[in-house]
């Protein structure tokens, strides 16, 4: 294939890929203008670093907030500066069409761009403030899950469960079921690989980098302290 053709081939895809992608708006985020538009920038935490203490200690946030979401902005906007087909697509187009993605920059799309939208979505679903859940939402899990102490144990269950580095969601299927998901690395029920894909409620980073400063490897130990920590009426916002 000579360069003329391959180019126009490429333009092809891209083109296939941005139509496709916009299809799936089904799969978009509610609050979409956190994550930002390319080029990306690191989003401002909605508490101070010390707010989480004693559940997740200041140094972790920083490190977390300042190393390595950053580093998923950068690598996501150099590998969107080759892509120019695709830098008009928000965030949430991209990780649902990333099968139409150029094969080159997929994977760093996928890992990247996951990473941006997973940590702006994490530091939302984390509150200082504390809050019980209101009975409205614990009805609501409890339709599914049988009961609220059901739901919070088999979504720790669950997250105790995942091998090495990923989260753990509460996803909103398109049929509208509430389903537990865990997807590996940065990956995120947005994405065509994902098991189960929907709507995120919630999710928990279930990375070591989230909590090893101060908990080490006892990951139930952390998710125990995060879950006293979680937005529930952002989660709520989010059911509708
Ligand atoms: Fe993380």
């Amino acid at each position: 294939m000579d360069r003329r053709t391959f180019l126009a081939t490429l333009g092809a895809l891209a083109l296939n890929g941005i139509s496709w992608a916009r299809r799936q708006r089904k799969y978009e985020w509610t609050d979409s203008s956190l994550v930002g538009g390319y080029p990306y920038k690191l989003p401002d935490l909605p508490y101070p670093y010390e707010a989480l203490e004693p559940s997740i200690d200041s140094q972790t946030m920083k490190v977390h907030h300042q190393g390595h979401h950053q580093t998923y902005v950068n690598t996501l906007n150099k590998a969107l500066s080759e892509l120019p087909a695709f830098q008009e697509l928000s965030l949430e187009e991209l990780l649902s069409g990333l099968d139409k993605i150029p094969t080159s920059h997929r994977t760093l799309v996928r890992n990247h761009g996951g990473g941006h939208w997973n940590h702006t979505f994490w530091w939302q679903i984390l509150s200082p403030n504390r809050r019980e859940p209101s009975l409205a939402l614990q009805k609501r899990l409890a339709s599914t899950f049988g009961s609220w102490d059901n739901f919070r144990s088999q979504f720790l269950e669950a997250a105790m469960k995942l091998f090495g580095s990923g989260w753990t969601w509460l996803v909103l299927t398109p049929e509208g079921r509430l389903k537990i998901v865990l997807t590996p690395n940065q990956d995120n029920p947005l994405m065509p690989f994902a098991e189960e894909r929907g709507k995120p409620l919630l999710g928990i980073d279930v990375w070591e980098h989230a909590y090893y400063l101060k908990y080490q490897n006892r990951r139930a130990e952390y998710l125990s302290a995060v879950w006293s920590l979680i937005n529930w009426e952002r989660v709520e916002a989010l059911l509708g």
